[in-house]
């Protein structure tokens, strides 16, 4: 016993020196990780103003304007290259290189360069084998391109998902594997999801990264500006019932409804309205124009510190619609001081005078009332403030209350029972709101899409879903269920050469990795079918329809938890 027992502790002894570094870092890596975006990061991307015309010139000048401009010290820390910036293979060893033409000193050097500044690099990568650009993606090299870019310095990496949907991994398996190679580095970096279109809030964007995408690419009108923005704070992607997706955001974890497009738009008016959408909605602020010959008035709605101050708040309360009625729309975010954040938007093409009233945004008699624009007091109002005579696109970005309170409540949020599986045995999907969805048109809940009631080969079901056309829903089973079941056929009401694929997906819309059913085509003639399918670990569960036009219903949609 004796001489076995001194050579252990020998081998423990030498070893604890490893051992104890181990669990004591580790942790302090991952603690430091989940920490880096406390509030919504802010930077410049190249992607909107050069999408692929990128070179180190470029970069530089876009380094040196943004000190210059005084937007690295309003907080714009974070330089980040989009896609093209790498050449089209790898090397010999399988080792990222930058496109010599474009970046003849490398990546280091501009890293460098960059750091020099006062700022913080970011790049972009993929997590398909290619990058949308059809680059080397990361797929297969995902901790050693994590290493390059930690030696590199990079801070932040936005890692897109074209072809994604072939690696045979979840999102959520594929993210958490990024997620631990940065960890694994030990330095620092934010993990932008550019998910787009795909539900991070769903299913825990909020653990594996810093932020995720909302919306398809942005573009240069208030269209789309507008449409980014209500991915995030109206119903275009999640049900009504949510109002927004502001409940899934706050402090390390964002909605971003894309990069922004501020000195790119028509106007002044219109770039300050963009920014001060973007500032209500807590989203990250990447400006994404030329910033070497943006002009002073751009250059303005950059730094406007006050206006700053609300996306940065650091509550990190993404603002939500307190009225919306197609044209004009009320805004607040309630604000860490006790006051709140107030944005009155006419997007209608008539002048307007819009109001907010004092109970919409839980205030109660005098309220003192601040042009964040103007930096000017506008005096004491009792119930209510008008902006008066508004134009088309044209908003007022208030703060309203006195700081010093205690902070307002917050709206109420969807309780879990409502939105996901809790409870043992069967849960109807209808009687769940859905927490993502996709295509033309939502679903009808408890009739077909047209309002009638759910008929299948000739019989009526009180509970389901019609859908018409392409549509995509998901259901957020938590993890808990063990069987799916579903009754499926096209309405009686379609044409005869109508058709839908009915597929059941585990949370990715797209790929084969994800898909769990297929019903192969149905038309109208086709018998109906019982879906049944193990959903065991399943934390989000995809209806899908698969049609050009038909109506195609779902009926007695449930789960069993066993
Ligand atoms: C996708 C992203 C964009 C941009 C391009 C680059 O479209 O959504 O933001 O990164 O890829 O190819």
């Amino acid at each position: 016993m004796k001489f076995l027992f001194a050579p252990i502790v020998v081998l423990a002894l030498l070893s604890w020196p490893c051992a104890g570094r181990e669990p004591k870092g580790a942790p302090k890596a991952e603690a430091l990780y989940h920490s880096l975006a406390m509030t919504p990061p802010m930077g410049w991307n190249s992607w909107n103003v050069f999408h692929g015309n990128i070179d180190e010139e470029k970069i530089r000048g876009i380094a040196d304007a943004l000190v210059a401009s005084g937007m690295r010290d309003a907080g714009y820390e974070y330089l980040v290259l989009d896609d093209g910036w790498m050449a089209s293979h790898r090397d010999s060893v399988g080792t990222l290189v930058a496109d010599p033409a474009k970046f003849p000193s490398g990546m280091k050097a501009l890293a460098d360069y960059i750091h020099s500044k006062g700022l913080k690099f970011g790049i972009y990568q993929d997590r398909g084998h290619s990058t949308c650009m059809k680059l080397p993606g990361s797929f297969q090299h995902e901790q050693q391109d994590m290493d390059l870019f930690a030696q590199w310095g990079v801070d932040y990496l936005k890692l897109d998902s074209c072809y994604a949907e072939i690696n045979g991994r979840l999102s959520t398996a594929d993210y958490a594997v990024y997620r631990d190679c940065i960890i694994k580095t030990g330095r620092p970096m934010i993990l932008s999801l550019a998910n787009y279109t795909d539900p991070s809030w769903a299913w825990g964007g909020g653990q594996i990264g810093h932020l995720w995408r909302t919306s398809y690419d942005i573009g240069p009108s208030m269209g789309s500006v507008y449409y980014c923005a209500d991915t995030t704070a109206g119903d275009i992607v999640i049900h009504p019932a949510f109002n927004g997706l502001w409940q899934f955001a706050g402090p390390g974890r964002w909605n971003d409804p894309d990069m922004l497009e501020v000195g790119n738009l028509k106007s002044d008016r219109e770039n300050r309205t963009h920014f001060a959408l973007w500032c209500i909605l807590a989203a990250p602020l990447m400006a994404g124009n030329d910033l070497r010959s943006m002009t002073a008035s751009v250059r303005d709605v950059f730094t406007a510190a006050e206006v700053i101050k609300i996306d940065q708040d650091p509550r990190g309360v993404q603002g939500c619609k307190v009225y919306d009625d197609g044209d004009h729309e009320v805004y607040h975010k309630p604000l860490s001081d006790g006051a709140t954040a107030v944005l009155l938007l006419n997007k209608g093409a008539k002048d307007a005078d819009l109001t907010v009233s004092w109970d919409q945004i839980g205030l109660k008699g005098p309220q003192k009332v601040r042009d964040l624009w103007q930096r000017k007091d506008l005096g004491i109002y009792t119930n209510q403030f008008t902006a008066t005579a508004l134009p088309q696109h044209d908003h007022r970005l208030l703060k309203i209350g006195t700081p010093g309170r205690p902070p307002l409540p917050l709206p109420s949020a969807v309780a879990p029972a409502k939105y996901m599986v809790t409870s043992q045995g069967k849960t109807y999907l209808s009687g769940l709101y859905y927490v993502w969805r996709s295509g033309p048109a939502a679903p009808r809940y408890n009739s077909n899409f047209e309002g009638q009631p759910i008929v299948i080969g000739g019989t009526p079901y009180q509970r389901g879903f019609g859908f018409k056309g392409r549509g995509l829903a998901m259901f957020k089973l938590n993890g808990k269920a063990n069987h799916f079941t579903a009754v499926i056929g096209l309405d009686a009401a379609c044409q005869s050469d109508d058709s839908c694929r009915f597929k059941v997906r585990n949370l990715d819309p797209i790929g084969p990795t994800s898909l769990l059913y297929d019903s192969g085509k149905m038309t109208r003639d086709t018998a109906p079918k019982t879906v049944d399918v193990d959903v065991s670990g399943v934390d989000c569960l995809i209806l899908e329809c698969e049609s050009k036009k038909a109506l195609a219903n779902w009926a007695e949609v449930y789960v069993v938890v066993d």
